[in-house]
């Protein structure tokens, strides 16, 4: 068997952002490997040898359609993935540039994505919960205009106060929402979403720095290992852990994948579904075993 045929992506185009670090630079190196034709854009330089690198920043909305108007004309993956942490003052930035400026390149560009192509998206773990605040989503989803937008957010600071959080699970309200939507039904394209775990990446230093009260680096450190890996005595993942299965979800290889939040945090996730299931039932892990050896 061909491993280069099953993916699908020689001589596709795929356009990336993110790609000048983490998560999306692996999955741009694995993508070349593939055999890509690869339009990578970035607020920083990109040192890939890829078809075309754009610098520009894709917060601002005149900056995204400059890059869009130089794209080419037929796309058969589109890979978002750019993304900020949060701080105090930067609620409103945090939400352009991890969701609404995502949302908006998607709808941009979803004429030019081919029968059958793939948008996937990175979201996060930060995204678990989703479910609370969908409806107010669903309402920003619907905000036709990015000016109308920025006003929405504006009426809206009690939601963005939640700066990272609620970017992210507007993404994933955003898959939910879009998967069966006629716009993407239609000419079968897919859209999915990774949440990744704790990951080491040019993110890391400001996302110790910002879940510590004092910007303490150290100390926020410590605190996302006490939240993310004490509990399973785990490790924080690498960009590949991510960037790879980024890129199978955006392949031919997942063809029948679609409305998907695929969480990629070693079982993080879950176990916290578990324990809020058994909790509503009052019941501890513990008083389960002890039923069923009784
Ligand atoms: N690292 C983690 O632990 C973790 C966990 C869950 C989710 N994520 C998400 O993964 C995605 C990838 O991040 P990463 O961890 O690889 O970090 P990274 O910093 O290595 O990569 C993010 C990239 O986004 C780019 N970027 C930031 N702002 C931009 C802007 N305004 N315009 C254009 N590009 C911009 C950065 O320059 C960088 O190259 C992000 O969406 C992040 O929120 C990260």
């Amino acid at each position: 068997m061909d491993l280069k045929k099953l993916f699908g992506f020689e001589g596709k185009t795929v356009v990336i952002t993110g790609a000048a670090s983490g998560m999306a630079k692996s999955a741009t190196e694995l993508l070349l490997e593939l055999g890509a034709n690869i339009y990578a854009i970035d607020i920083n330089s990109i040192d890939l040898p890829v078809k075309k690198a754009y610098q520009a920043d894709l917060s601002k909305k005149e900056e995204i359609d400059h890059v869009i108007d130089d794209l080419p004309d037929k796309i058969d993956a589109l890979f978002l993935c750019h993304g900020i942490a949060a701080f105090p003052g930067n609620e409103l930035l945090v939400q352009k540039v991890n969701f609404y400026s995502q949302k908006y390149m998607t709808e941009q560009l979803l004429s030019r994505i081919s029968d059958h192509g793939s948008v996937t998206f990175i979201s996060s773990v930060g995204g678990f919960g989703w479910q609370q605040v969908y409806t107010k989503a669903v309402e920003l989803i619907n905000v036709p205009t990015w000016e109308e937008a920025m006003k929405w957010y504006d009426d809206h600071p009690d939601l963005i106060q939640s700066a990272y959080v609620f970017a992210k699970q507007c993404l994933l309200s955003y898959v939910t929402y879009k998967c069966m939507s006629h716009e993407f039904i239609s000419r079968k394209i897919r859209i999915n979403a990774i949440n990744p775990g704790d990951t080491t990446t040019g993110l890391t230093d400001d996302f110790n720095r910002s879940t510590s009260p004092n910007g303490d680096a150290l100390e926020g450190a410590k605190m996302i290992e006490n939240i993310f890996l004490k509990s399973w005595n785990g490790y924080a993942a690498d960009a590949k852990d991510m960037g790879y299965p980024l890129v199978v979800i955006g392949s031919d290889i997942c063809s029948y994948m679609s409305g998907q939040l695929i969480y990629i945090d070693y079982g993080l996730t879950s176990s916290w579904t578990s324990q809020a299931l058994l909790s509503s039932n009052h019941k501890t892990i513990e008083e389960i075993s002890n039923d069923s050896n009784n």
